[in-house]
């Protein structure tokens, strides 16, 4: 990709999710980065990828880097733990622009946190492991436990936080973890810090939570410094995009983001990869 200094600075960044997952992500950008211009995609028409298959996910996270670079991007935030844990590694190699994943910071931030870490995510996030190997590279002497909870995305994408069911439901994922006596909690999903009002009121005060989200945003943060192309003029709006329906993302976005934000839908390009 080919930028002059000054079009780099103001070329916008890139975020993904399923869903309305990365809009906490987006969150955290708009509180630490306020200068940068986004593309947001959400591939609704596809989502839950926390059933998907390992393959699956990888040919998705293709197309939307693929269409992220004609959109001419500066960098890439996968704001979905799941991609991150299933696809960063190989597409990092195959395309020429700053990718960066969520699980790190995620892993980091918790071992600064605590010794007895617990991590809820999807069916695939967490059978690849991804958070337990990051967190015990980090520091081997911390205890792991890691607890997929397949319902909280379709429940967070139905607007049914406050349901008496949602709570029933946390609960009973939520138990083996407290059993454990876990002093940490890693949202190993951007989906799930949409149901901090339930988690919360299911754990012990004690339990510090951890949002990856911060510290994705804050290790962009500092990519864009290392790089010396953070946007000291003004962002453009955010452009929200999706591969499913613009209106139900419009409407279920409206409460995270406090404004009914425009939608495009949008084609991915097709890529065929040689293996
Ligand atoms: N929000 C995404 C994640 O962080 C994906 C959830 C899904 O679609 O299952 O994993």
């Amino acid at each position: 990709m080919y930028f002059s200094g000054q079009e780099l600075q103001r070329a916008p960044i890139g975020m993904f999710d399923s869903g309305v997952g990365g809009l906490t992500v987006l969150r955290q950008m708009y509180r630490q980065l306020p200068n940068e211009s986004i593309i947001y995609f959400g591939d609704t028409a596809r989502l839950p990828y926390g059933s998907r298959s390992a393959a699956e996910i990888l040919q998705f996270v293709r197309e939307i880097l693929s269409w992220m670079q004609q959109q001419r991007v500066k960098m890439v935030l996968m704001a979905c733990n799941t991609s991150s844990a299933l696809a960063l590694e190989t597409v990092r190699e195959e395309f020429d622009m700053p990718i960066l994943g969520i699980i790190l910071p995620g892993a980091k931030a918790a071992i600064s946190c605590g010794k007895r870490i617990g991590v809820i995510a999807t069916a695939a996030t967490a059978k690849s492991n991804a958070y337990r190997r990051a967190i015990l590279e980090v520091n081997p002497d911390v205890q792991v436990w890691q607890v997929s909870c397949p319902e909280f995305v379709p429940l967070v994408e139905q607007n049914r936080i406050h349901d008496p069911y949602t709570v029933e439901v946390a609960r009973s994922y939520l138990e083996p973890l407290l059993e454990q006596d876990i002093d940490t909690l890693v949202y190993g999903c951007t989906h799930y810090p949409h149901l901090a009002p339930v988690l919360r009121s299911i754990l012990p005060t004690c339990v510090k939570l951890v949002d990856p989200a911060v510290h994705i945003v804050k290790a962009c943060s500092r990519e864009l410094d290392l790089q010396g192309i953070k946007n000291t003029h003004l962002p453009l709006p955010t452009r929200f995009t999706v591969s499913g329906c613009p209106q139900q993302f419009a409407k279920s976005s409206l409460q995270w983001l406090g404004c009914t934000p425009m939608v495009e839908k949008v084609h991915l390009p097709n890529v065929v990869v040689s293996q």
